[in-house]
């Protein structure tokens, strides 16, 4: 089964035609970074008007004419809304014309099922850690489209942390790739961020060191101190790398499934990467996770997540609607 997969709930357009949720026949994507950069974040109206202009192109991209598709997939949550209602708004044009079922898809579901692209060997049961510029959870994949929740923050994704801590020492939007470069150059003890402590076993918080990050800038400058911005960088790294592997590795032990993947933006993390990888196996799991272009926003996994989502039966009409707020598992 082919499907056709649209994704707009950000600022990243993207289309890709997906076979049985697990081949990549043809993808590709439209970045608006440079567009947003100017003001420091993404400006939610510009996004709209942008994913506007890129659908139809990346169509044509995707999908040579004359080439068909058995059913079309977009995001409907969550994310801007605007951003949304133009994927959605665009896919259920082109289900109404060509007579395809429509599959509404879950964004964060999404980024768990990248890991299928990438691994045709991994099967539920496994526990996944999704951490990204919106979203920090841990969840366990009972089966294909089941899940239960384990863990999650209680404040700031993880992601946030990363473009905030970014921006306070000057890296310019999107900071958690530069962030991430600029901390391979430092020293990860030089500055002591918190470690925060939550109630929930499995849960997160980066509130905490989000706030330490622009405290202790201002305390420097006060002082007149020059901040050492790849030690900087380096310390704050380390923090929220060791807090995310312990409790994701903690979950996946504690499961007994014996096997943990990563996913999301921050899954594209070159120190989150190294010490999942480590740990992991040190606590004699097996690891996953998808390349780094399939952590960050793509349509290939939409495609593969709307393949078992049809498996389960879960189509929408032509009144599905975009869900900003949307929920996981909730949907
Ligand atoms: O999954 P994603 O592309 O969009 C959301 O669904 O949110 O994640 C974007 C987030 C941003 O916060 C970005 O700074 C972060 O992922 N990110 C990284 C890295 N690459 C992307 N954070 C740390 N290190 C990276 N290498
Ligand atoms: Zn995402």
């Amino acid at each position: 089964m082919r499907i056709l997969a649209v994704e707009s709930s950000c600022d990243e357009t993207a289309m890709a035609v997906v076979e049985d949720g697990r081949k990549v026949i043809s993808e590709a994507i439209s970045t608006q970074i440079d567009i947003h950069a100017l003001y420091g974040g993404v400006v939610p109206e510009i996004a709209s008007r942008n994913h506007v202009l890129a659908l139809d192109p990346l169509l044509d991209e995707v999908l040579p004419a004359g080439e068909s598709v058995d059913a079309v997939a977009v995001t409907y949550g969550p994310g801007l809304v605007g951003a949304l209602l133009t994927g959605v708004s665009w896919a259920k044009g082109f289900a109404y014309a060509k007579g395809l079922p429509l599959i509404p898809v879950n964004h964060i579901e999404g980024h768990v099922s990248a890991n299928y692209l990438a691994h045709p060997d991994l099967e539920p049961p496994f526990v996944c850690l999704v951490a990204s510029g919106g979203h920090s959870h841990i969840v366990r994949v009972d089966a294909y489209g089941k899940y239960t929740l384990l863990g999650q923050t209680t404040d700031d994704a993880a992601g946030e942390a990363f473009d905030k801590a970014a921006r306070v020492i000057g890296i310019p939007y999107p900071g958690g790739p530069l962030l991430d470069k600029l901390a391979d150059e430092g020293n990860d003890k030089a500055y002591h961020f918190p470690r925060a402590k939550v109630q929930g076993k499995y849960d997160y918080s980066f509130s905490g060191v989000k706030t330490a990050v622009i405290n202790e800038t201002h305390k420097l400058r006060q002082l007149g101190q020059e901040i050492c911005r790849e030690d900087f960088a380096a310390s704050f790294r380390r923090v929220v790398v060791d807090t995310l592997v312990e409790k994701a590795v903690a979950a996946a032990v504690d499961s007994g499934v014996g096997k943990l993947a990563l996913s999301g933006g921050v899954a594209a993390n070159s120190l989150l990467r190294s010490e999942i990888e480590r740990c992991g196996q040190k606590a004699g799991l097996k690891v996953y996770m998808p390349p780094k272009k399939l952590c960050t926003d793509n349509a290939a996994m939409i495609g593969s997540a709307a393949y078992y989502r049809y498996q389960n039966g879960v189509l929408a009409g032509l009144d599905l609607n975009a869900q900003p707020a949307l929920r996981f598992l909730t949907d």
